[in-house]
């Protein structure tokens, strides 16, 4: 068996050096990486949850109603699109759905009682507002489904843009239910909160008019203990969002 020259292991050796050296290189960028790519993450969800903080610091009588409908939407999502219900855009919608009430002034949105037709249109166009406060960013094309569209309804009788059945964005169909679960078992100050039945009779009335009848079914087949421990969270007003459990973030935008 031939035997290298020094040199020809000398060389070896230096190839070898270097080999380390360019994969402790790419280990290196790649930690680096990992970790700027982490704190963007971080820094966008600490928006959103920002972003969340100030409508509810904004809208007196909901009472941590952000969380429990985020988390009752999550629920209500992986039944109907288990596929869908990691996609931290579908949870970002669900927190920011109410962002345009930013826009909205506080003497409406807070008015103690039933609002005449000129508040009822400023209240109306929250949906646009929040769209477009949040068309900017690209992270949140998707969410924007649920901002714009949760107050359409079934029949093509909502609001902003009329949408009609299908059509209406299947994010912003589950949210409608959710959100009309919560505004009816929560109090306010010119009625008591009511029952959970209470709200599921409300969802059967209007399933087929308001509602999207299979939403409605999906929601009726929840684990009803699950749904009152979601509901039984009465948070401060101006709560931590921090408890809030957030899917894997995707800085993915739908439109790209
Ligand atoms: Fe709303």
């Amino acid at each position: 068996m031939r035997s290298d020259s020094p040199t020809q292991s000398g060389h070896r050796d230096l190839e070898r050096a270097q080999l380390r050296a360019y994969a402790e290189d790419v280990r290196n960028s790649y930690t680096r990486e990992l970790r700027r790519s982490q704190e963007l993450k971080d820094t966008y969800l600490a928006t959103v949850k920002a972003l969340a903080a100030a409508v509810e610091a904004k809208d007196d009588c909901t009472g941590g109603h952000i969380q429990r409908v985020h988390a009752l939407g999550m629920l209500l999502a992986r039944a109907i699109v288990p596929e869908e219900a990691g996609d931290a855009q579908l949870a970002c919608g669900f927190l920011l759905h109410d962002v345009g009430k930013l826009a909205v002034p506080d003497a409406v949105l807070n008015k103690p009682g039933p609002l005449d037709a000129d508040e009822w249109e400023l209240m109306r166009q929250h949906p646009e507002k929040g769209a477009k406060i949040l068309a900017a960013i690209p992270f949140l094309d998707r969410a924007l489904d649920v901002v714009r569209h949760h107050h359409e309804r079934w029949d093509g009788a909502g609001y902003p843009a009329g949408l009609k059945g299908e059509d209406i964005p299947l994010w912003a169909r589950i949210f409608a239910i959710v959100d009309t679960v919560d505004a009816i078992t929560s109090d306010r100050p010119y009625r008591q909160g009511r029952p959970l039945e209470a709200a599921i009779d409300e969802l059967r009335a209007g399933a087929g008019a308001q509602f999207d009848p299979a939403c409605v079914a999906a929601f009726e087949r929840l684990d009803r203990e699950a749904v009152e421990r979601l509901l039984e969270h009465r948070g401060e007003r101006h709560p931590e969002l921090d408890e809030i459990a957030m899917p894997e973030f995707s800085l993915k935008s739908h439109a790209a």
